[in-house]
Protein backbone atom coordinates (compact mmCIF):
# COMPACT_ATOMS: atom_id res chain seq x y z
CA UNK A 1 0.00 0.00 0.00
CA UNK A 2 1.58 3.57 -0.57
CA UNK A 3 2.18 5.72 2.43
CA UNK A 4 -0.02 8.45 3.05
CA UNK A 5 1.96 11.65 2.18
CA UNK A 6 2.01 9.75 -1.40
CA UNK A 7 -1.58 10.00 -1.58
CA UNK A 8 -1.51 13.43 -0.48
CA UNK A 9 0.58 14.47 -2.73
CA UNK A 10 -1.68 12.84 -5.42
CA UNK A 11 -4.48 14.84 -4.46
CA UNK A 12 -2.83 17.87 -3.85
CA UNK A 13 -1.95 17.73 -7.43
CA UNK A 14 -5.05 16.42 -8.60
CA UNK A 15 -6.47 19.51 -7.21
CA UNK A 16 -3.66 22.42 -8.47
CA UNK A 17 -4.78 20.53 -11.65
CA UNK A 18 -8.51 20.74 -11.50
CA UNK A 19 -8.44 24.03 -9.83
CA UNK A 20 -6.37 25.38 -13.13
CA UNK A 21 -8.60 23.79 -15.70
CA UNK A 22 -11.42 25.92 -13.67
CA UNK A 23 -9.46 29.49 -13.29
CA UNK A 24 -8.65 29.23 -17.13
CA UNK A 25 -12.26 28.18 -17.86
CA UNK A 26 -13.62 32.03 -16.81
CA UNK A 27 -11.10 33.57 -19.34
CA UNK A 28 -13.74 31.71 -22.69
CA UNK A 29 -16.70 33.63 -22.45
CA UNK A 30 -18.73 32.47 -25.57
CA UNK A 31 -18.73 34.61 -28.18
CA UNK A 32 -22.42 35.44 -29.74
CA UNK A 33 -21.08 36.66 -32.99
CA UNK A 34 -20.34 33.46 -33.88
CA UNK A 35 -16.90 31.70 -34.55
CA UNK A 36 -15.52 30.80 -37.68
CA UNK A 37 -13.22 27.62 -38.22
CA UNK A 38 -11.68 25.63 -41.36
CA UNK A 39 -8.90 23.42 -42.46
CA UNK A 40 -5.64 24.90 -43.82
CA UNK A 41 -5.78 22.01 -45.84
CA UNK A 42 -4.64 23.07 -49.05
CA UNK A 43 -0.50 22.36 -49.98
CA UNK A 44 2.30 22.84 -47.35
CA UNK A 45 3.40 26.12 -45.16
CA UNK A 46 3.43 28.84 -47.92
CA UNK A 47 -0.12 28.37 -49.40
CA UNK A 48 -1.60 27.25 -46.23
CA UNK A 49 -0.33 30.61 -44.67
CA UNK A 50 -1.54 32.15 -47.65
CA UNK A 51 -4.83 30.85 -46.72
CA UNK A 52 -4.68 31.54 -43.12
CA UNK A 53 -4.38 35.39 -43.81
CA UNK A 54 -7.61 35.04 -45.97
CA UNK A 55 -9.79 33.35 -43.59
CA UNK A 56 -8.61 35.65 -40.97
CA UNK A 57 -9.95 38.24 -42.90
CA UNK A 58 -12.98 36.48 -43.41
CA UNK A 59 -13.71 36.30 -39.82
CA UNK A 60 -13.37 39.97 -39.11
CA UNK A 61 -15.10 40.93 -42.02
CA UNK A 62 -17.97 38.68 -40.26
CA UNK A 63 -17.12 39.80 -36.83
CA UNK A 64 -17.31 36.08 -35.98
CA UNK A 65 -14.52 35.17 -33.46
CA UNK A 66 -11.68 32.77 -35.10
CA UNK A 67 -11.07 29.74 -34.08
CA UNK A 68 -6.89 29.02 -34.92
CA UNK A 69 -6.91 26.04 -36.68
CA UNK A 70 -3.41 24.17 -35.94
CA UNK A 71 -1.08 24.29 -38.86
CA UNK A 72 -0.65 20.93 -41.21
CA UNK A 73 1.97 19.04 -41.41
CA UNK A 74 1.54 14.87 -40.83
CA UNK A 75 0.35 16.09 -37.74
CA UNK A 76 -1.53 19.00 -36.58
CA UNK A 77 0.69 22.02 -35.07
CA UNK A 78 -0.76 24.03 -32.84
CA UNK A 79 -0.71 27.89 -33.93
CA UNK A 80 0.81 28.94 -31.13
CA UNK A 81 4.03 26.77 -31.78
CA UNK A 82 5.09 28.98 -34.48
CA UNK A 83 3.03 32.21 -34.18
CA UNK A 84 2.27 34.36 -31.18
CA UNK A 85 -1.56 34.50 -30.21
CA UNK A 86 -1.09 38.33 -28.85
CA UNK A 87 0.42 39.45 -32.29
CA UNK A 88 -2.44 37.80 -34.39
CA UNK A 89 -4.97 38.88 -31.58
CA UNK A 90 -4.26 42.43 -32.40
CA UNK A 91 -5.98 42.53 -35.86
CA UNK A 92 -9.25 40.43 -34.36
CA UNK A 93 -10.75 38.13 -32.08
CA UNK A 94 -8.90 34.73 -32.09
CA UNK A 95 -9.28 31.04 -29.76
CA UNK A 96 -6.85 28.28 -30.00
CA UNK A 97 -8.62 25.59 -31.49
CA UNK A 98 -7.76 23.19 -28.48
CA UNK A 99 -8.87 26.03 -26.05
CA UNK A 100 -12.32 25.94 -28.16
CA UNK A 101 -12.75 22.41 -27.94
CA UNK A 102 -11.82 21.83 -24.07
CA UNK A 103 -13.96 25.00 -22.69
CA UNK A 104 -16.41 26.21 -25.31
CA UNK A 105 -17.11 23.13 -27.61
CA UNK A 106 -19.08 20.86 -24.77
CA UNK A 107 -21.57 23.33 -24.16
CA UNK A 108 -22.11 25.31 -27.09
CA UNK A 109 -20.88 23.36 -30.33
CA UNK A 110 -21.33 19.49 -28.19
CA UNK A 111 -21.28 16.20 -30.54
CA UNK A 112 -24.46 16.04 -32.25
CA UNK A 113 -24.73 19.51 -33.65
CA UNK A 114 -21.73 19.92 -35.34
CA UNK A 115 -22.13 21.07 -38.98
CA UNK A 116 -19.50 21.06 -41.47
CA UNK A 117 -19.92 23.53 -44.24
CA UNK A 118 -18.83 23.00 -48.55
CA UNK A 119 -19.12 24.57 -51.57
CA UNK A 120 -20.83 22.68 -54.09
CA UNK A 121 -22.62 23.30 -57.27
CA UNK A 122 -26.28 23.76 -56.55
CA UNK A 123 -27.59 20.97 -58.93
CA UNK A 124 -25.09 18.16 -56.78
CA UNK A 125 -26.37 14.95 -55.11
CA UNK A 126 -22.98 14.83 -53.31
CA UNK A 127 -22.66 15.50 -50.08
CA UNK A 128 -20.12 17.67 -48.41
CA UNK A 129 -17.04 15.43 -47.83
CA UNK A 130 -15.33 16.69 -44.69
CA UNK A 131 -13.83 14.12 -43.25
CA UNK A 132 -12.87 11.89 -46.57
CA UNK A 133 -8.79 11.55 -47.40
CA UNK A 134 -5.71 13.53 -45.84
CA UNK A 135 -5.16 15.67 -44.27
CA UNK A 136 -9.12 16.23 -44.05
CA UNK A 137 -9.45 13.36 -42.07
CA UNK A 138 -6.92 13.53 -39.81
CA UNK A 139 -7.41 16.94 -39.41
CA UNK A 140 -10.52 17.15 -38.04
CA UNK A 141 -9.60 13.82 -36.10
CA UNK A 142 -6.89 15.67 -34.31
CA UNK A 143 -9.58 18.14 -32.67
CA UNK A 144 -11.88 15.38 -31.86
CA UNK A 145 -14.40 16.31 -34.55
CA UNK A 146 -16.93 14.55 -36.00
CA UNK A 147 -20.07 16.05 -38.56
CA UNK A 148 -23.37 15.45 -37.81
CA UNK A 149 -24.87 17.36 -40.25
CA UNK A 150 -23.80 19.33 -43.62
CA UNK A 151 -24.01 22.87 -44.37
CA UNK A 152 -23.92 23.49 -48.54
CA UNK A 153 -23.27 26.51 -49.67
CA UNK A 154 -22.94 28.32 -53.09
CA UNK A 155 -21.22 32.11 -52.39
CA UNK A 156 -17.65 32.59 -52.75
CA UNK A 157 -15.21 34.26 -50.80
CA UNK A 158 -15.06 37.41 -52.95
CA UNK A 159 -15.01 40.80 -51.87
CA UNK A 160 -18.55 41.71 -53.24
CA UNK A 161 -19.95 38.67 -52.01
CA UNK A 162 -19.18 39.11 -48.64
CA UNK A 163 -21.99 40.67 -47.37
CA UNK A 164 -24.23 37.80 -48.27
CA UNK A 165 -23.01 35.61 -45.57
CA UNK A 166 -23.99 38.03 -42.99
CA UNK A 167 -27.00 37.85 -44.36
CA UNK A 168 -27.85 34.68 -45.45
CA UNK A 169 -26.19 32.83 -41.90
CA UNK A 170 -26.64 34.88 -38.76
CA UNK A 171 -24.84 33.79 -35.79
CA UNK A 172 -27.80 33.37 -33.89
CA UNK A 173 -28.80 30.57 -36.38
CA UNK A 174 -25.18 29.33 -37.39
CA UNK A 175 -22.83 30.04 -34.11
CA UNK A 176 -19.83 27.89 -35.79
CA UNK A 177 -18.89 28.42 -39.20
CA UNK A 178 -16.84 24.77 -39.93
CA UNK A 179 -15.02 24.92 -43.27
CA UNK A 180 -13.76 21.91 -45.10
CA UNK A 181 -11.03 24.35 -46.83
CA UNK A 182 -10.00 28.12 -46.21
CA UNK A 183 -12.65 30.78 -46.54
CA UNK A 184 -9.99 32.52 -48.62
CA UNK A 185 -8.78 32.83 -52.41
CA UNK A 186 -5.42 31.72 -53.17
CA UNK A 187 -3.27 33.25 -53.60
CA UNK A 188 -4.01 35.50 -50.86
CA UNK A 189 -5.60 38.64 -52.18
CA UNK A 190 -4.06 41.87 -52.67
CA UNK A 191 -5.55 43.91 -49.98
CA UNK A 192 -4.55 41.03 -47.14
CA UNK A 193 -0.95 41.05 -48.03
CA UNK A 194 -0.89 43.88 -45.13
CA UNK A 195 -1.83 41.14 -42.56
CA UNK A 196 1.59 39.69 -42.83
CA UNK A 197 2.29 42.21 -39.96
CA UNK A 198 0.53 39.87 -37.34
CA UNK A 199 2.02 36.87 -37.56
CA UNK A 200 5.04 37.21 -35.21
CA UNK A 201 7.33 33.77 -34.99
CA UNK A 202 6.97 32.29 -31.42
CA UNK A 203 9.74 32.26 -28.85
CA UNK A 204 10.98 28.87 -29.85
CA UNK A 205 11.39 29.40 -33.87
CA UNK A 206 12.96 33.29 -33.44
CA UNK A 207 15.20 31.61 -31.06
CA UNK A 208 16.64 28.64 -33.23
CA UNK A 209 16.78 31.07 -36.65
CA UNK A 210 18.32 33.78 -34.28
CA UNK A 211 20.89 31.22 -32.78
CA UNK A 212 21.90 29.70 -35.97
CA UNK A 213 22.23 33.55 -37.48
CA UNK A 214 24.67 34.38 -34.90
CA UNK A 215 26.66 31.31 -34.49
CA UNK A 216 26.84 30.86 -38.40
CA UNK A 217 27.24 34.88 -39.76
CA UNK A 218 28.85 36.49 -36.50
CA UNK A 219 27.30 39.44 -37.48
CA UNK A 220 28.32 39.83 -40.84
CA UNK A 221 26.06 40.29 -43.75
CA UNK A 222 24.73 37.55 -45.65
CA UNK A 223 22.53 36.99 -48.67
CA UNK A 224 19.37 34.70 -48.10
CA UNK A 225 17.95 32.94 -51.80
CA UNK A 226 15.46 30.71 -52.27
CA UNK A 227 15.76 28.04 -54.93
CA UNK A 228 12.80 26.29 -55.47
CA UNK A 229 14.35 23.66 -58.11
CA UNK A 230 12.88 20.32 -56.93
CA UNK A 231 10.93 17.64 -59.71
CA UNK A 232 7.46 18.83 -58.80
CA UNK A 233 8.52 22.27 -59.83
CA UNK A 234 9.96 21.54 -62.90
CA UNK A 235 6.87 20.12 -63.97
CA UNK A 236 4.63 23.14 -62.79
CA UNK A 237 7.17 25.26 -64.57
CA UNK A 238 6.84 24.05 -67.57
CA UNK A 239 3.17 25.52 -68.99
CA UNK A 240 3.75 28.91 -67.56
CA UNK A 241 4.96 30.15 -70.94
CA UNK A 242 2.42 32.99 -71.99
CA UNK A 243 -0.29 33.10 -68.65
CA UNK A 244 -0.20 36.52 -66.89
CA UNK A 245 -0.77 34.85 -63.66
CA UNK A 246 0.29 31.32 -61.75
CA UNK A 247 0.41 30.39 -58.26
CA UNK A 248 2.05 33.75 -56.29
CA UNK A 249 3.17 35.45 -59.31
CA UNK A 250 0.66 38.28 -58.31
CA UNK A 251 3.56 39.77 -55.75
CA UNK A 252 6.22 40.62 -58.54
CA UNK A 253 3.84 40.65 -61.46
CA UNK A 254 1.48 43.00 -59.76
CA UNK A 255 -2.46 41.56 -59.44
CA UNK A 256 -3.98 43.78 -62.70
CA UNK A 257 -1.05 42.27 -64.86
CA UNK A 258 -1.32 41.50 -68.23
CA UNK A 259 2.52 40.57 -69.08
CA UNK A 260 3.02 37.13 -69.99
CA UNK A 261 5.19 34.92 -67.53
CA UNK A 262 8.10 33.10 -68.14
CA UNK A 263 10.31 29.96 -67.96
CA UNK A 264 13.18 31.91 -66.36
CA UNK A 265 10.61 33.69 -63.67
CA UNK A 266 9.14 30.19 -62.62
CA UNK A 267 12.39 28.01 -62.92
CA UNK A 268 15.53 30.20 -63.06
CA UNK A 269 18.70 29.50 -65.11
CA UNK A 270 22.23 28.86 -63.78
CA UNK A 271 23.54 31.64 -65.05
CA UNK A 272 20.64 34.25 -63.70
CA UNK A 273 21.14 32.87 -60.10
CA UNK A 274 24.87 33.16 -60.73
CA UNK A 275 24.19 36.68 -62.04
CA UNK A 276 21.79 38.21 -59.70
CA UNK A 277 23.54 36.71 -56.25
CA UNK A 278 26.64 38.08 -57.36
CA UNK A 279 25.32 41.61 -57.73
CA UNK A 280 23.80 41.15 -54.22
CA UNK A 281 26.62 39.90 -52.44
CA UNK A 282 28.35 43.19 -54.25
CA UNK A 283 26.03 45.73 -53.42
CA UNK A 284 25.30 44.53 -49.82
CA UNK A 285 29.05 43.48 -49.10
CA UNK A 286 27.94 39.93 -47.74
CA UNK A 287 30.68 37.35 -46.59
CA UNK A 288 27.84 34.71 -46.60
CA UNK A 289 25.37 33.38 -48.38
CA UNK A 290 22.42 31.33 -47.28
CA UNK A 291 20.62 28.95 -49.42
CA UNK A 292 16.85 27.44 -48.68
CA UNK A 293 15.93 24.47 -51.22
CA UNK A 294 13.87 21.78 -51.60
CA UNK A 295 16.32 20.16 -53.94
CA UNK A 296 19.69 21.69 -55.14
CA UNK A 297 21.33 24.51 -53.09
CA UNK A 298 23.94 24.94 -55.72
CA UNK A 299 27.00 25.02 -53.35
CA UNK A 300 30.13 24.55 -55.43
CA UNK A 301 28.33 26.63 -58.27
CA UNK A 302 28.04 29.87 -55.95
CA UNK A 303 31.72 29.20 -54.50
CA UNK A 304 33.12 29.05 -57.79
CA UNK A 305 31.52 31.73 -59.23
CA UNK A 306 32.04 34.31 -56.10
CA UNK A 307 35.47 33.09 -55.39
CA UNK A 308 37.10 36.53 -55.32
CA UNK A 309 35.01 37.63 -52.83
CA UNK A 310 35.61 35.19 -50.72
CA UNK A 311 32.13 33.91 -49.63
CA UNK A 312 30.96 31.29 -47.94
CA UNK A 313 27.23 29.54 -48.75
CA UNK A 314 25.70 27.99 -46.40
CA UNK A 315 22.70 25.55 -46.66
CA UNK A 316 21.27 24.39 -43.60
CA UNK A 317 18.15 21.68 -44.69
CA UNK A 318 16.30 21.91 -41.39
CA UNK A 319 13.93 19.34 -40.21
CA UNK A 320 11.39 22.40 -40.05
CA UNK A 321 11.33 24.97 -43.62
CA UNK A 322 9.96 27.33 -40.74
CA UNK A 323 13.84 27.80 -39.87
CA UNK A 324 14.30 28.46 -43.28
CA UNK A 325 11.86 31.18 -43.67
CA UNK A 326 13.07 32.61 -40.43
CA UNK A 327 16.60 32.95 -41.02
CA UNK A 328 15.67 34.45 -45.08
CA UNK A 329 13.19 36.71 -43.57
CA UNK A 330 16.45 38.05 -41.66
CA UNK A 331 19.00 38.39 -44.32
CA UNK A 332 20.47 41.68 -45.38
CA UNK A 333 19.00 40.72 -48.95
CA UNK A 334 16.72 38.35 -50.14
CA UNK A 335 16.05 36.73 -53.97
CA UNK A 336 13.43 34.75 -53.95
CA UNK A 337 11.04 32.68 -56.59
CA UNK A 338 7.92 34.56 -58.10
CA UNK A 339 6.15 31.87 -58.48
CA UNK A 340 6.28 30.32 -54.77
CA UNK A 341 4.10 30.96 -51.87
CA UNK A 342 7.79 29.83 -49.79
CA UNK A 343 8.95 32.58 -51.39
CA UNK A 344 5.93 35.03 -50.88
CA UNK A 345 5.83 34.36 -46.80
CA UNK A 346 9.70 35.57 -46.62
CA UNK A 347 8.83 38.43 -49.05
CA UNK A 348 5.63 40.03 -47.31
CA UNK A 349 7.48 39.47 -43.86
CA UNK A 350 10.55 41.48 -45.31
CA UNK A 351 7.77 44.17 -46.49
CA UNK A 352 6.30 44.16 -43.07
CA UNK A 353 10.14 45.15 -41.91
CA UNK A 354 11.20 46.77 -44.32
CA UNK A 355 13.88 44.83 -45.81
CA UNK A 356 15.01 44.75 -49.12
CA UNK A 357 14.20 41.69 -51.38
CA UNK A 358 13.88 40.47 -55.31
CA UNK A 359 12.97 37.66 -57.53
CA UNK A 360 14.76 35.59 -59.92
CA UNK A 361 14.57 36.79 -63.61
CA UNK A 362 12.86 40.42 -62.15
CA UNK A 363 15.00 42.96 -60.25
C1 LIG B 1 -18.38 42.47 -33.06
O1 LIG B 1 -18.41 41.43 -32.11
C2 LIG B 1 -18.06 41.83 -30.80
C3 LIG B 1 -17.97 40.58 -29.92
O2 LIG B 1 -19.11 39.81 -30.02
C4 LIG B 1 -19.05 42.86 -30.29
O3 LIG B 1 -18.68 43.28 -29.00
C5 LIG B 1 -19.09 44.03 -31.26
O4 LIG B 1 -20.09 44.93 -30.87
C6 LIG B 1 -19.35 43.55 -32.68
N1 LIG B 1 -19.21 44.67 -33.60
C7 LIG B 1 -20.16 44.99 -34.47
C8 LIG B 1 -19.85 46.15 -35.37
O5 LIG B 1 -21.20 44.39 -34.57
Amino acid sequence: MAPLWSKLLLLSFLQCVISDDVSRESEFIWDVNGYVIFCPCMGRFGNQADHYLGGLAFAKSLNRTLILPPWRTYKNVPFDEWFKVEQIRKYHRVILADDFMKYLAPKYWPVGKRIGWCWLPSNTKETCKMKEGNPFGPFWDGLGVDFDEYMIYQISFHDTELWRWGKLYPPADHPVMAFKGAPARFPIQEHHVHLQQYLEWSDAIEGEAQQYVDDTFHGEPYVGIHLRNGGDWVNACAHVEGGTKYMASPQCMGYQNTEPLTKEICYPSEETILRQVKNAVLKTNAKHIFVATDKNPMIKELEQHLKEQKVKVHHLDPWLPLIDLAILGKSDHFIGNCVSSFTAFVKRHRDVHDLPSSFWSRS
